[in-house]
């Protein structure tokens, strides 16, 4: 053993010890807005990579980390120096030109069969070389998200770190680059974290790797940071918003937000800290609104300087009146379907907009004009398209089950994801509603976790709804209801039963009554059965077609006279991967709540769902 280590060690492990302490979580340098439609240059494509399951380039083998030692301490061993041989002699354990690559975006479980169940440390290097004709200019790395700890290194050196699977980050890189031959590692660790967000247990594949695009985007020393383009909730006769300049000399900056669609062109001037608010009335404009018969988009830009940014939004309002939601004012039932982020076809994670159309395909063939994006904010495609197709959106973060409540750095990753979606989608017409958690247990320190995440929530957007997917509970009555404290904090009434699966069987249906004691409206945002496709029995037969179908009619009967319902989400779009799901026959590692299954089939379920939002539809526009 290298005897220099002694005196690090000590000193490391007090390091260590207060590092966990008082270093605020990594993250990444300020978001961009609207990184979606920035002219940039993809490093998507095949990556080298190495597997390190012992994480031999974080620690030494004393389980130092490398990040808290000087460089001539850990000698050449780290992969992410990204060196080659000197010579015959020159003893290197690793080697990216001649490692096997993996496709990026995407993660690695699909891609290699023995990394299916893989959870750990895998490196990835990719070379690039500078795209900017203007060395002046800036140069941002930026990941539209990767599960679920990166750390990102450059040239040898470490750019920085971002923890959280589901949402964006980016590094300002523009002063390491080299013109030519520019040496990228980046280490994705999926291992899961009992203190994590998500925590160690969940129903869906922790699929792990560079899981969404990469890119680098040029902008010059000032530019468009961020923007908010909407119609005033209070008074939507009025645009409102504000757009933020970063860089050197954003005070007293002149700009322009136009929509020549609209005939607007609002000039703009910053402040001091290089933000410019805007209400502009709207008197005279004739606006079509956004909504699902009708997701006009409208092309608005956003000039500073030499910066210029173009962004197609939607202007609708959502609110509440009662038990109803309101969509430009107007009454609307969710007719829903929750989703999560995988392609079935393919085994993996959706990240393309072909993945999101073919999701979308499925839930319009269904007649639904909602999805519940489940369980964590997915891909920047899904609230793209939902914008383009006019499906409204449920956007959620993963606070899921069993999390670490009383942890601080618990909350603080939570509060970081909410804050990166809500700066990621906050111009998507389509997402309508914020959730904060789903299915947690009744406890004070859950109900002031998320009492503090929705008060974020509203003080960063007040223009949408927030919810929380909740459990329901007998009322004194024997009825059915919602008692979570949580509820007193949400916009609407949104809860998850499992009647006729987890609890009994369908017909337990029949007398079931739902009483709530708050005039909200109320959403259900699960119920569903298990069904393998193509296996079939009578109606009691569990596993088959027949007693999801049957599930399926009772649940719809019990929908029809719930009170004050809005809307609801069935459990789910499609089968997907679930490591919780070890039936050897009916299940192989995925749950088959889907109403299409793993092959694209439909399930009788599906035609019965289709039927129903069918009649609701067309019983809405005949209204
Ligand atoms: C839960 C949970 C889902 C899960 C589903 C199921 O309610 O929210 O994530 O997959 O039930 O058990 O199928």
């Amino acid at each position: 053993m290298k005897t220099k280590w002694i005196p690090l060690i000590i000193g490391s492990v007090l390091a260590l010890a207060v590092s966990a302490q008082e270093n605020p979580l990594p993250s990444s340098d300020a978001l961009l807005q609207n990184a979606f439609n920035r002219p940039a240059t993809s490093l998507n494509g095949d990556w080298h990579y190495l597997v390190d399951r012992y994480e031999t380039s974080v620690y030494n083998f004393w389980r130092i980390p490398f990040d808290s030692v000087q460089p001539e301490d850990y000698g050449r061993d780290a992969v992410w120096l990204d060196e080659t041989p000197k010579d015959k002699t020159d003893r290197l354990e690793y080697d990216w030109d001649s490692a096997a690559t993996l496709t990026v975006p995407g993660d690695w479980n699909s891609q290699v069969e023995e990394l299916l169940f893989y959870e750990g440390s895998i490196w990835y290097r990719t070379r690039f070389d500078d795209p900017r004709t203007n060395a002046q200019d800036k140069l941002l790395l930026y990941f539209a998200g990767a599960n679920y700890r990166t750390d990102v290194y450059l040239n040898g050196r470490k750019v920085g770190s971002h923890i959280g699977g589901f949402t964006p980050f980016n590094f300002f890189i523009g002063q390491q680059v080299k013109p030519k031959g520019n040496s990228l590692v980046v280490r994705v660790d999926n291992q899961r974290d009992p203190s994590g967000v998500p925590t160690d247990v969940t129903d869906w594949w922790n699929y792990g790797g560079l899981t969404r695009d990469v890119k680098l985007i040029t902008l010059p020393q000032t530019y468009i940071q961020d923007y908010s383009i909407r119609l005033d909730p209070e008074r939507p006769e009025e645009l409102t918003g504000y757009v933020q300049l970063e860089g050197s000399g954003v005070a007293g900056q002149e700009l322009k937000l136009s929509c020549p669609e609209l005939d607007l062109v609002i000039p703009l001037s910053t402040d001091q800290s290089g933000k410019a608010t805007f209400n502009q009335s709207l008197k005279g404009v004739s606006i079509e609104r956004w909504d699902t018969e009708n997701p006009r988009l409208y092309e608005f830009a956003i000039t500073a300087g030499p910066d210029r940014t173009t962004d197609r939004i939607g202007l609708r309002t959502i609110e509440t009146r009662g038990s109803e939601i309101l969509l430009n004012g107007k009454p609307i039932f969710l007719r829903g379907i929750c989703s999560h982020e995988e392609n079935p076809l393919k085994g993996s994670r959706a990240n393309s907009e072909a993945d999101a159309r073919q999701l979308m395909a499925w839930a319009r063939e269904l007649q639904a004009n909602f999805m519940r994006l489940a369980h964590y904010p997915h891909n920047e495609y899904m609230p793209r398209l939902a914008d383009e197709l006019g499906i409204l959106l449920w956007e959620e973060i993963p606070v899921y089950w069993t999390i670490d409540w009383k942890n601080e750095a618990t909350y603080a990753l939570a509060e970081q994801q909410l804050g990166e979606v809500l700066f990621r989608d906050k111009n998507r017409a389509s997402v309508i509603i914020w959730s904060l958690a789903n299915e947690t247990p009744d406890l004070e320190e859950k109900v002031r976790f998320l009492r503090r995440l929705a008060e974020y929530a509203r003080g960063y957007d007040n223009s949408r709804l927030i919810s929380a997917a909740l459990f329901k509970s007998k009322s004194a009555d024997g009825k059915m209801t919602v008692s979570d404290p949580f509820s007193a904090y949400t916009d609407i009434i949104a809860f998850n039963e499992y009647l006729g699966w987890y609890e009994g069987t369908p017909e337990i249906l029949d007398g079931v009554e739902f009483v709530f004691n708050q005039q909200k409206p109320v959403l259900v945002s699960e119920w569903g059965a298990g069904a393998l496709a193509g296996f079939h029995g009578d109606a009691l037969t569990r596993w088959s077609e027949e007693y999801q179908d049957y599930l399926y009619q009772e649940q719809l009967e019990l929908m029809d006279r719930m009170p004050q319902l809005a809307g609801f989400t069935p459990w789910i779009l499609s089968d997907f991967r679930s490591p919780r799901r070890m039936h050897p026959q009916y299940q192989k590692g995925w749950n088959r709540k889907g109403v299409i299954s793993q092959e694209g089939e439909r399930k009788q379920a599906f035609y019965r769902l289709q039927a129903y939002y069918d009649k609701k539809k067309k019983a809405e526009t005949e209204k």
